[in-house]
């Protein structure tokens, strides 16, 4: 990336940490530090810190970090060039000309692929519209979905042909090379010529949230297998990273959003109304659905099929919706199969009252353990009352608890008190194995037995704490790089994670001498950049920090004469040490 550390110094500088997190997290000053509810996973008390002195973040509940570039990169769900290219605009920056070759390169093979895919949604459309899409038209019209829906989504026809589509693209200047890395070709694997991969189906197109297609979903006209063929990943689209039906249920005006399983609910459901139903796009609802459906929904409406692979999937999709702290309802049908058999079969009223009475997760896991119960069976009893409690048991808010406390005692047949007597209880055994769990888990931690950002850590725990202490020292003290660099070269670094930043730190300021603060962002990956951010934040630095940074060398260069790496002896040398061993 050709983007100068000078441009994302500036950059940086003008998005002040603080402000920018500030404006998407609401945030309680405490000095230099701000705290607030972490946007990356649920929580109820805060954890997740801005520290404005080394102009970074680190959530200390879920381990995200980085600087506030990697937090646009993750809360607007855009790549890094896009974040630079967002936070260059939000501050007025204009971008640099010479973004280098590569970065060019690269933006124009993207451009291309959204080109490409709405070139062949138009196609596609067209093709639907035309004689040669009858079939596809009357499969559509067949399943009771209007014009207008066809339009609003996009809709198209593939035409049975092996290279319908191919031929258009290289009429529009479109080589079979970049129609492979659009997913919209295949190539056989026996002759390596290549045809067009959707072929006699009615096309989906997925839109991004700027609305360009960026990859398709194909139905069987029938019955057959794949029922629905789906694009590969590209360079621009990611499975598990967009919302069918999302760029348009985003601007719901009351926020309430229908998550369904299949693209047709989805066009049926807008049809008759209901304009905030989207789908997960073949694959299982993911956490990063999850989390961008938060940004969009007040409130969300599980409406999964009606089978027990649904409800399933729904008691997933709770979890993960519930872990971004927006409310979930569940919708439950009986009589059809998914929410477009249901409109069909009993109309739009009828559905408007499923949403009405749709359950709360806790009511919804209650129903699941009393299907089939028979209550007049003590032992039954007994056994549903000890799973209720668990469930109950898990509600944090004391006056929500105490509703299905009241409810239960009630349904049963039992005392309100000895209710709530078992709910306490279970609560307290949870809380100490909760305890116990998180000793475990930091001690864990603490050995180091699952790291891996930084592997070699365990192995050589003081080496890698006194050099995460010395890159704090320069991260926050840029005028000691040429002290540090004279008196210890990176090679003399133990661990390679921790080597690479220092070798990194040392290349910025060399480089840019008045930089304030290494940019790391354009060479560290998210859950590196976490990592930074947690040892920079958390190193503690007393006053003298140039003795400090010369302790730091001193041990480091210690521990590496303690260490005796076998690889990088040479034979006579292993040899040699080998003898001295056994005398
Ligand atoms: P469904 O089989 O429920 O499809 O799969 P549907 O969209 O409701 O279609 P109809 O009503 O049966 O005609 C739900 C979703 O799972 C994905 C698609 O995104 C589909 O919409 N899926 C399903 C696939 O990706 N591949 C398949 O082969 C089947
Ligand atoms: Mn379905």
């Amino acid at each position: 990336m050709a983007l100068d550390s000078r441009f994302l110094a500036e950059l940086k500088m003008r998005n002040g940490i603080a402000e920018t997190i500030g404006s998407a997290v609401q945030l309680k000053r405490n000095g230099t530090r701000h705290v607030g509810l972490c946007p990356f996973h649920g929580e109820k008390t805060p954890s997740f810190t801005v520290f404005e002195d080394t102009a970074s973040f680190y959530c200390f509940g879920c381990g995200a970090g980085g600087d506030v570039i990697t937090f646009t990169m993750r809360y607007n769900n855009l790549d890094y060039i896009e974040a630079v290219r967002y936070l260059a605009e939000r501050s007025g920056m204009a971008l640099p000309e010479e973004e280098g070759r590569n970065a060019a390169y690269q933006r124009k093979k993207r451009e291309r692929l959204y080109e490409m895919h709405k070139l062949a949604a138009r196609f596609f459309y067209k093709n639907l519209m035309s004689p040669q899409g009858k079939a596809g038209l009357d499969y559509l019209l067949g399943r009771g979905i209007s014009k207008e829906s066809i339009v609003r989504y996009g809709l198209g026809y593939a035409p049975d042909s092996f290279n319908a589509l191919k031929d258009h693209l290289r009429e529009q200047g479109y080589t079979p090379d970049e129609m492979m890395a659009a997913s919209l070709i295949t190539r056989s694997e026996r002759s390596s010529s290549t045809y067009d991969k959707f072929r006699n189906r009615v096309m989906f197109p997925i839109f991004d949230l700027r609305g360009n297609v960026v990859a398709f979903s194909g139905r069987l006209l029938g019955d057959g297998k794949p029922k629905y063929l789906n694009s590969n990943e590209t360079e621009i689209y990611t499975k598990g990273q967009h919302v069918f039906g999302l760029n348009l249920a985003k601007n719901e005006p009351d926020g309430l959003l229908i998550l369904c399983e299949g693209n047709l609910d989805v066009v049926s459901l807008s049809q008759a109304g209901f304009t905030g139903a989207v789908a997960p796009l073949g694959t299982a609802f993911t956490k990063e659905q999850a989390r961008i459906l938060a940004k969009y929904a007040k409130n969300i409406v599980v409406a999964f099929d009606n089978d027990s692979a649904g409800l399933k999937a729904t008691d997933k999709a709770i979890r993960f919706l519930e872990e971004q702290g927006i409310p979930v309802r569940v919708l439950q049908m009986s009589g059809a199969k998914d929410p477009d058999e249901f409109i069909k079969t009993y109309g739009r009223e009828r559905f408007e009252l499923l949403i009405r009475s749709s359950k709360t997760p806790i009511e919804f896991q209650l129903e699941k353990l009393k299907a089939g119960m028979d209550f007049n069976d003590t032992a039954l009893k007994v056994d549903y009352l000890r799973k209720a409690v668990e469930t109950v048991g898990g509600i944090e808010s004391a006056v929500e608890r105490d509703v299905y406390i009241v409810n239960l005692a009630k349904e049963l047949g039992i005392g309100v008190d000895a209710v709530r007597l078992e709910v306490e209880r279970f609560r307290k055994r949870k809380a100490s194995t909760v305890r116990r769990q998180i000793v475990k888990q930091s001690e864990q931690e603490l050995k180091g037995t699952y790291d891996r950002v930084n592997p070699e850590r365990s192995g050589n725990l003081r080496a890698a704490r006194n050099e995460e202490l010395l890159i704090a020292i320069l991260a926050k003290h840029p005028g000691l790089w040429k002290d540090a660099e004279e008196k210890l070269p990176p090679e003399e670094f133990i661990t390679e994670f921790n080597r690479r930043i220092y070798s990194f730190i040392l290349e910025e300021y060399r480089s840019q001498p008045e930089l304030a603060a290494p940019v790391f962002a354009k060479a560290f990956d998210e859950k590196e950049m976490a990592r930074i951010s947690f040892f920079i934040n958390t190193a503690t630095l007393h006053g003298d920090a140039k003795g400090q940074l010369a302790e730091c060398i001193e041990n480091i260069k210690s521990e590496k004469a303690k260490r005796i790496d076998p690889k990088a002896l040479s034979p006579e040398e292993l040899m040699q040490r080998l003898k001295n061993k056994e005398n």
